[in-house]
């Protein structure tokens, strides 16, 4: 037995406590800064954000613009690949939450290398730097080993016809997005097993929600929807995922930080599955639009059938989520309704590039649907 410093616990990421989110103008990460600083207990936020064209400042701006909370909160703009700019962040944290990532499936299918250089390289970088502060810690140089949180996805499980995929299940990731976010998770575990790093894992399902980049099925169809203009639904649009409120999901990392144990994984399951044509019949019913606007589009090369995760692990420590799809969906389709300048700037620099190599040929060859069918 090597002597190993202590590892942070739960009681030690409670109130006051320095954490580093990286990732934290994005969707999910800018939800858990927010939810992190509104509980007013003196933990104190330091973001790390690259602003790719994902993220967003003004995601931060509530925070920002309250006294108390801004005053607990630090920005800076970095990559997480660059280890002179995270290093001095990681001294200084209790905890490292990386929730940082190149998220679009379809962008990693036109482009996969940002997604390994942030998913692998990215990962490595904090890995190496909470390696650093846990050495410091052997020799009593800082109290405890920073807590290291990898938020990850239900796509490292593949595609799963039958059954709900369980934490021990074997990886079978299908896309260049999926495959580089369970490369982060190796990652993270090899350093717990090999270096004895305080490290733990989230698997959340397919999350939606305000603030969310219009890229993504939910607010690209909402969006474009409220424009009156056509919705690309890929294939047959029987593809079924398990659709989970980005404010739970963000509360299922806070939950996991604070009470998951060193080295376990843990899967944040919506519970609400659906085949993308009922998600997109109640968009339209929410948007009070028609069938009309929507066109089968040539299908997402690789396109994974469906995502089921069983969240009994989580259920078992006493978290679950709260908030139902039927009072989701209409309330995130009301932000976007009321936050159209805030989709303006998302749908602004690469967009109409992006949209037009994603979605040209696509909607050339589209062809009307039967929602009745
Ligand atoms: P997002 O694309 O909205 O945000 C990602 C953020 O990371 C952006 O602010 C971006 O600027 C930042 N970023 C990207 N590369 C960076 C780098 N190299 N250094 C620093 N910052 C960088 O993504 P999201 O939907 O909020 O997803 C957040 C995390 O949750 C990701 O790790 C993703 O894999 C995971 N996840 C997302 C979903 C989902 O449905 N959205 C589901 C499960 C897991
Ligand atoms: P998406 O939001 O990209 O999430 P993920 O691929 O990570 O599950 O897509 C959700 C589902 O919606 C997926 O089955 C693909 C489908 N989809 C479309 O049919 N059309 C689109 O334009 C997009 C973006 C997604």
């Amino acid at each position: 037995m090597t002597d190993r410093p202590e590892l942070a616990s739960a009681d030690r990421i409670g109130p006051g406590a320095r954490l580093l989110v990286t990732g934290g103008a994005g969707f999910i990460g800018s939800e858990l800064v927010r939810q992190l600083l509104a509980r007013r207990d003196g933990t104190r936020v330091t973001v790390l954000d690259k602003l790719t064209y994902a993220g967003n400042r003004a995601n931060l701006a509530a925070v920002e613009a309250d006294d108390e909370q801004a005053a607990r909160f630090t920005f800076v703009r970095g990559d997480i690949a660059d280890a002179a700019v995270v290093d001095p962040l990681v001294a200084e944290a209790d905890a490292v939450v990386n929730v940082a990532a190149e998220t679009h499936v379809d962008r990693s299918i036109l482009d996969p290398e940002a997604f390994l250089r942030t998913g692998v390289i990215g990962v490595h970088v904090l890995l190496e730097s909470v390696r650093v502060e846990a050495e410091k810690a052997a020799l009593g140089e800082r109290r405890a080993v920073p807590r290291f949180l990898q938020v990850s996805t239900d796509e490292v499980y593949g595609e799963v016809a039958e059954g709900r995929s369980v934490e021990a299940d074997a990886f079978a990731p299908r896309s260049p997005y999926a495959a580089a976010k369970a490369a982060g998770e190796l990652l993270a575990r090899a350093y717990h097993v090999t270096f004895g790093l305080d490290v733990v894992i989230t698997r959340g399902s397919n999350t939606y929600g305000p603030f969310q980049h219009p890229e993504k099925l939910i607010p690209l169809f909402t969006t474009n929807a409220l424009d009156g203009t056509p919705l690309p639904m890929y294939g047959d649009g029987m593809q079924i995922r398990d659709w989970l409120h980005v404010s739970d999901h963000a509360a299922g990392i806070d939950f996991v930080l604070r009470h998951g144990t060193a080295g376990e994984v843990y899967n944040i399951a919506g519970g609400t599955e659906l085949p993308n044509r009922d998600v997109i019949g109640r968009l339209l019913a929410a948007t009070g639009r028609d069938w009309t606007l929507v066109r089968t589009v040539p299908d997402r090369p690789g396109h994974d059938r469906r995502y089921a995760m069983d969240g009994s692990k989580l259920a078992a420590l006493g978290w679950a989520p709260k908030v139902a799809f039927d009072h989701g969906l209409p309330s995130t389709v009301a932000w976007y309704r009321a936050n159209a300048d805030w989709t303006a700037s998302a749908k602004s620099g690469d967009w109409d590039a992006y949209y037009a190599r994603q979605y040209g040929d696509r909607l050339a060859a589209g062809r009307a649907v039967d929602g009745t069918a």
